[in-house]
C-alpha cells in the first residue's frame, strides 16, 4: 500500500513555498483538513496557488507562487482549524510581517498552550498576545514588525516551537539559535536547505541567519510515516502477516517507532533512498510476529510522540509489560492522549496503569470489542480502529470525523486491509 503525504512536511511546504522568490511546484501534498487550512491561510496572506491535480479530498499537486517574504495583510482572522503545527509555524512568520493578523482555531486548538511560542517570539521583539478564554491560548493577535535575533533554550522538546523561532529568525538580522532539550523532527531545517537557505546544526542547537530569501524549488512530499504507523502496528502484531508500504518518509527523527517494534519482536526492513538535502524516503516491509512488551527510552519519545496511541495498542497485544513514561507532552496534543488511551484500553479489557507522564500496559490479555470515543482526536480514532481489528466482537468508535484532519481515506484503507485479512 501507499499512504497519503506527510502532514508535517506539507504544512512546511505551503509556508516556505509562499515565502519563496518564485513559483514552486509541490507534489503529493496532503489533502487533509489541517494542511488545507495552512494552504488557505497562505492564500489569505496574498499567496496565489494553482491546484494542478486533486483527489476527492483536496489538492495533491500544486503550483505555489511565492511572494519573496512579503505577505499581504489578511482581511479576516486566519482559521487554523485543529492544527497546532499550522498555528505555531504561521505565528513565527507573521511576527516578521508589517501588519496586524489574528490566528484562531477550533475548541481543541483553543485550549492548547501557545505561551511556548509567545515567550521566545516576544524575546525577538514581536508584539504577540494570546487572547483566548484559557490563559496563554488562541486566538493569537500579532502586530508584526522588526525582529531581533536571539539565542533561546527551549524548555520542551518541540519541533513546532523550534520551527516557529527559525521562521521568525528568517526575518531577524543576525544569527538566531534554538537549543533543544532533545532532538526533534528536522523537517524545517531540511526543507530550508532545499530552498537554499542555510541553517547550522550543532548537536541539539540549530541556527539560522536572517535576511535569506528562499529560492523557488520543486518539492515532492513523501508518504506520512505517522499514518503508515497504524498499518505497521497492525501487521507487526499479527503473526503470519506481510505488509509492504511504498514511498513513505523515513526521516530518522520520525522512525523511532520502527526500532521499538523490532525490539518487541516485529520483523521490519526498510530501504531508504536519501537525497543530499531532501527527506529520506523509501519502502518498508513488515512481517508479523508474537510481540513482547518493552520500555520506551526517554530520548525516543520526541521521535515517536504521534505514534504513542497506536504503540500503546501494540503494548496491549504484546505479552508482558510495555512502559511509556517521559511523555507528559501527550496531555497537550489534540486531546489528552494519556487519559484517552487509558480509558479506551480499559474498555477493551486491557490492564493499564496511568501516570502523570505516561502509562504502563500489562499486555497479552484478550481484548473484547466495546464502544469507544475518539475525544475528537484523529490519532485516537485510528489507533483504536487497529485495536478493534484484534478484539473479539464489534468495536464502535464514535466521533470519527476528526480522521479527516490527517488521513483522508483511512476508512477505505482499513476496509481493504480487513478484507485481505479475511481471505
Ligand atoms: C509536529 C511536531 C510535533 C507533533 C505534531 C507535528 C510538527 O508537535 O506532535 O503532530 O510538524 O512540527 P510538538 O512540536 O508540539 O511536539
Amino acid at each position: 500500500m501507499t499512504v497519503p503525504g506527510d502532514k508535517s512536511i506539507s504544512h512546511r511546504a505551503a509556508i516556505l513555498a509562499g515565502l519563496a522568490n518564485g513559483p514552486c511546484r509541490v507534489t503529493n501534498f496532503l489533502p487533509a483538513e489541517d494542511c488545507r487550512n495552512t494552504l488557505e491561510a497562505m492564500g489569505a496572506l496574498g499567496v496565489d496557488y494553482e491546484v494542478l491535480d486533486s483527489n476527492e479530498h483536496g489538492p495533491v499537486n500544486l503550483m505555489i507562487y511565492g511572494r519573496a517574504m512579503e505577505l499581504k495583510r489578511p482581511a479576516d482572522p486566519i482559521d487554523c482549524g485543529n492544527s497546532g503545527t499550522g498555528m505555531r509555524l504561521l505565528a513565527g512568520v507573521l511576527c516578521g510581517q508589517e501588519f496586524k493578523s489574528v490566528l484562531e482555531g477550533d475548541d481543541s486548538l483553543s485550549s492548547r498552550p501557545m505561551d511556548r511560542i509567545i515567550t521566545p517570539l516576544e524575546k525577538m521583539g514581536a508584539n504577540i498576545v494570546a487572547v483566548g478564554k484559557s490563559k496563554g491560548c488562541a486566538p493569537i493577535e500579532i502586530k508584526g514588525g522588526a525582529l531581533k535575533a536571539i539565542e533561546y533554550e527551549m524548555p520542551v522538546a518541540s519541533a513546532q516551537v523550534k520551527s516557529a523561532i527559525l521562521l521568525a529568525g528568517l526575518f531577524a538580522p543576525g544569527k538566531t539559535t534554538v537549543i533543544q532539550p532533545a532532538v526533534t523532527r528536522d523537517h524545517t531545517e531540511r526543507m530550508l536547505a532545499q530552498f537554499r537557505v542555510r541553517t547550522v546544526t550543532d548537536g541539539n542547537a540549530v541556527s539560522i541567519y536572517g535576511g535569506q530569501i528562499p529560492e523557488a524549488v520543486e518539492l515532492a512530499v513523501p508518504g506520512d510515516i505517522s499514518s503508515a504507523a497504524f498499518w505497521i502496528v497492525a501487521a507487526s502484531a499479527m503473526p503470519g502477516s506481510r505488509l509492504l508500504i511504498k514511498d513513505v518518509g523515513l526521516n530518522p527523527t520520525r522512525t523511532a517507532l520502527l526500532g521499538v517494534l523490532v525490539r518487541m519482536g516485529a520483523k521490519i526492513r526498510d530501504v531508504v533512498r536519501t537525497g543530499l538535502d531532501g527527506e529520506p524516503a523509501g519502502n518498508l516491509e513488515v512481517q508479523g510476529n508474537a510481540l513482547k512488551g518493552t520500555e520506551l527510552r526517554e530520548e525516543e519519545i520526541p521521535n515517536l510522540i504521534d505514534e504513542i496511541p497506536v504503540l500503546a495498542v501494540a503494548g496491549a497485544l504484546a505479552q508482558g509489560l510495555t512502559v511509556i513514561r517521559h511523555a507528559r507532552e501527550l496531555r497537550v496534543k489534540e486531546s489528552d492522549r494519556i487519559s484517552a488511551v487509558v480509558e479506551n484500553l480499559r474498555i477493551l479489557g486491557a490492564e493499564v496503569a496511568e501516570f502523570e507522564d505516561g502509562l504502563e500496559i500489562d499486555g497479552g490479555r484478550p481484548l473484547k470489542g466495546g464502544v469507544l470515543d475518539s475525544f475528537g482526536d484523529h490519532r485516537i480514532a485510528m489507533a483504536f480502529a487497529i485495536a478493534g481489528l484484534f478484539s473479539e466482537g464489534d468495536t464502535v468508535i464514535k466521533n470519527t470525523a476528526c480522521i479527516a484532519t490527517s488521513y483522508p481515506g483511512f476508512q477505505k484503507d482499513l476496509e481493504s486491509i480487513r478484507v485481505r485479512q479475511k481471505r
